[in-house]
């Protein structure tokens, strides 16, 4: 039965697209690991009633792109929120709606940009009762307002996360300022007046902070902070602390928990967090501050929450209920990520969206004030073709106004001389599509990665085969794959010493080829005959108990680029080098801090730059919030070829890798195909299913309630 709808209008005040690429300019393509999967929409459990069925679950966002990290306004900003609305009786027809509509805060990741929105939407009204669940997809009367101006959004490119409202202020992070310093975290919380668009960071600078949160009064944010002591690499549990600061101006800032992240206030004075225990659980903490006097970590009485036997992190509150909170789970039983609520007074789990929908993974719950809902984002599976359209390339938008950036449904992307065809790896594999997405072909069958096209013969693209990541004795051969006549590939074996030879790079007159081989029991780079291999002669060009690799070679023919470990063999440091090809002029071109990794280096057009990833910018959200990255603080930068002017291209926390410059320009708009992996097939944390062997002195496990034998309706 259609709903009949109070309204009918959709208000959308659209961020427009100045995307300020002028033809000349160049474009960058490169891999993000998963992200094209996720299909992330922010949903909504009723918290009573249990247990709770699929009919009961609300989509709440709109099915475009990417939307997650919810939060449900307190009435206390709803004036500000609405004063934002162009339209005074669309106000007054809001206020009027019985049952009140549904508002939410979120993050998206529409328009190739990183916003927070704010969506007005009517839940099922009264006549519609029969039609029990429904789909926000349904509703046409949605009202919908980008949150930041155009210059915190356009001029200022970044991640934007985890928003929280105090009255008329919008608190969140954003990762626009650069640090200076390489290998630091350039997210800080930052507060943004609604109507004025009036922006004040919060976080001192020098310190980074992650996943805010907003006490009830507004009066105090807590973080999880850095202070002074700095990412060490680490990507799983960051070793913050947190600290509390006045959400007015960022003063008064303490300390008042030693090791805690994703900080949540269930009132003034309490604080939940999860933290890693020396169990090696992850479990919900409990920070008591005093009501009055001065706060330090002495002061603060610390609990623990939950016990060991399953993970339960990134915890919610509600002031509506001080007796429950939320919180999402890993349980030994699962391979899936749910959110649970527990009960504080009875110390059980009652399990929500494990009823619902058990082979998906919800993430990060928040609460309504109220307490009555609980949200979420899941995936949203592959039911809204039309609003996502499965994207081959992925314009992003680009902090540097001449180069186009994209994200491409593969690895190891490379484009071909004459700007018309990619060459991609989709483990296993190697194909070869147009720009446009047409003419998609598979043309080697077995495992393959770093691809490259001859510059000169058209069609020739060489690559490693054989397993990635192997050791120096593993076999991978450098092979060409003839792909212009589409009736007949041709492939060649190029490398005869069965050793791991990878990461081929010709030179511009497309007559030799830079490789890195193990041949030697080091991984060091080599140059070869590019028709004729190894057997036509080999070039030693560096030599050492180290690894060199992920070589490039420049246009102009002058230079090598790659990414060595030499200065700290085997440690998992990675500094990019320049050498020219007769083996003269070696100096490092750029590094990451003391420690830090940049690799995969590819030159542009002219020779001038090379675009390289790297952990350059440290980490941008905890690790926890996200699903599955071997390397979370992967991000784009290029560098001039004398080490000046290095720039962060993308903004995320997730793992972006392998960037190619492209011959020729492409024009920044999304490139759609009819294929595409399935979505909703990430994995959760892989270092999260490494559950704790119990141990005899952990205290009993938790009470659970409810059977897990809700199988039906699951849709995922
Ligand atoms: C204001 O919103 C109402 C719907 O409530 C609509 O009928 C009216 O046309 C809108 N006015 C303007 C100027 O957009
Ligand atoms: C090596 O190559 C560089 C760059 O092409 C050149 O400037 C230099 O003279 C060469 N050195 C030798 C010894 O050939």
């Amino acid at each position: 039965m259609k709903h009949v709808l109070p309204f009918f209008f959709s208000i959308l005040l659209c961020v427009t697209a100045i995307h300020g690429v002028s033809g000349d300019g160049t474009s960058i393509v490169f891999t993000t690991l998963g992200r094209l999967d996720y299909a992330f929409d922010i949903f909504t459990l009723p918290t009573h009633g249990h247990p709770p069925t699929i009919s009961d679950e609300l989509q709440i966002t709109d099915g475009e792109s990417v939307n997650f990290n919810g939060h449900f306004p307190s009435p206390s900003s709803t004036p500000a929120l609405l004063s934002l609305l162009p339209n005074q009786s669309l106000i007054q027809s809001l206020l009027r709606t019985d049952p009140p509509p549904l508002q939410l805060v979120y993050v998206t990741e529409r328009d190739g940009l990183s916003n927070l929105y704010y969506d007005v939407v009517f839940p099922e009204s009264a006549s519609s009762r029969t039609a029990r669940r429904r789909s926000a997809l349904e509703f046409s009367d949605r009202v919908q307002v980008p949150l930041l101006g155009k210059e915190l959004i356009q001029n200022k490119i970044s991640m934007k996360d985890r928003p929280n409202l105090a009255g008329d202020h919008l608190v969140y992070i954003s990762t626009h300022e650069n640090t200076g310093e390489p290998r630091t975290s350039w997210a800080a919380v930052y507060s943004t007046e609604l109507k004025s668009g009036a922006t004040r960071r919060l976080t001192p600078y020098g310190v980074a902070d992650f996943s805010p949160s907003v006490s009830p009064s507004g009066k105090w944010t807590a973080a999880a902070s850095y202070g002074a002591k700095g990412w060490d690499g680490e990507v799983e549990e960051l070793s913050t602390d947190i600290y509390v600061f006045l959400t007015r101006d960022g003063t008064q800032r303490v300390k008042v928990v030693e090791h805690g992240g994703w900080p949540c206030w269930a009132d003034e004075s309490t604080i939940y967090f999860h933290r890693r225990g020396e169990d090696q659980w992850w479990s919900i903490y409990r920070a008591i501050l005093p009501v009055n006097g001065v706060v330090s970590v002495e002061s603060v009485v610390v609990e623990r929450v939950t016990q060991p036997g399953l993970h339960a992190f990134t915890p919610a509150t509600s002031s509506g209920n001080k007796k429950i909170i939320a919180v999402a789970t890993r349980r030994p039983d699962t391979d899936f990520r749910h959110v649970e609520l527990f009960d504080l007074d009875k110390n059980e789990f009652v399990e929500l969206t494990r009823r619902v929908s058990p082979r998906a993974h919800h993430l990060n719950p928040f609460f309504s004030p109220d307490s009555g809902r609980v949200g979420y984002h899941k995936c949203r599976g592959d039911g809204n073709g039309k609003k996502s359209p499965k994207l081959f390339l992925q314009n992003i938008h680009s902090p540097v106004s001449d180069i186009s950036l994209f994200r491409i449904d593969g690895s190891f992307p490379s484009v071909s001389p004459d700007n018309d065809r990619i060459a991609y790896i989709n483990f296993p594999g190697l194909y070869v599509v147009n720009l446009d997405g047409s003419n998609w072909r598979e043309v080697y069958f077995g495992n393959a990665f770093s691809t490259v096209w001859n510059p000169v013969r058209r069609g020739v693209i060489y690559t490693g085969a054989g397993p990635e990541f192997a050791p120096v004795s593993a076999e991978v051969d450098i092979i060409s794959v003839n792909v212009e006549d589409p009736k007949k590939t041709v492939v060649k074996k190029l490398t005869t010493n069965g050793k791991n030879n990878a990461f081929p790079s010709p030179s511009p007159d497309g007559k030799r080829i830079v490789f890195r081989s193990g041949q030697t029991g080091f991984k060091n780079l080599y140059i070869m005959d590019a028709e004729e291999g190894e057997k036509g002669g080999l070039q030693r060009l560096t030599e050492g108990p180290w690894t060199d690799t992920m070589c490039n070679w420049s246009p102009d023919g002058e230079w090598i680029a790659f990414a060595s470990d030499r200065h700290n063999p085997g440690a998992g440091s990675f500094e990019l080098y320049l050498i020219h090809p007769n083996g003269t002029g070696l100096r490092k071109l750029v590094e990451s801090g003391s420690g830090g990794r940049t690799n995969h280096p590819w030159f542009n057009p002219d020779g001038k730059k090379v675009a390289f990833t790297s952990d350059y910018a440290g980490i941008s959200a905890e690790p926890i919030s996200n699903p599955h990255h071997y390397q979370p603080y992967g991000e784009i930068f290029t560098v001039y070829l004398d080490g000046s002017d290095v720039r962060r291209l993308t903004h995320n926390s997730y793992e972006d890798g392998t960037p190619v410059w492209v011959p020729k320009f492409i024009r920044p708009v999304d490139v759609e195909w009819r294929f595409g992996r399935p979505v909703c097939q990430f994995e959760d944390l892989h270092w999260l299913s490494d559950m704790p062997k119990p141990s005899s002195r952990d205290t009993p496990g938790p009470v659970y309630v409810g059977s897990n034998k809700a199988q039906c309706g699951a849709r995922l």
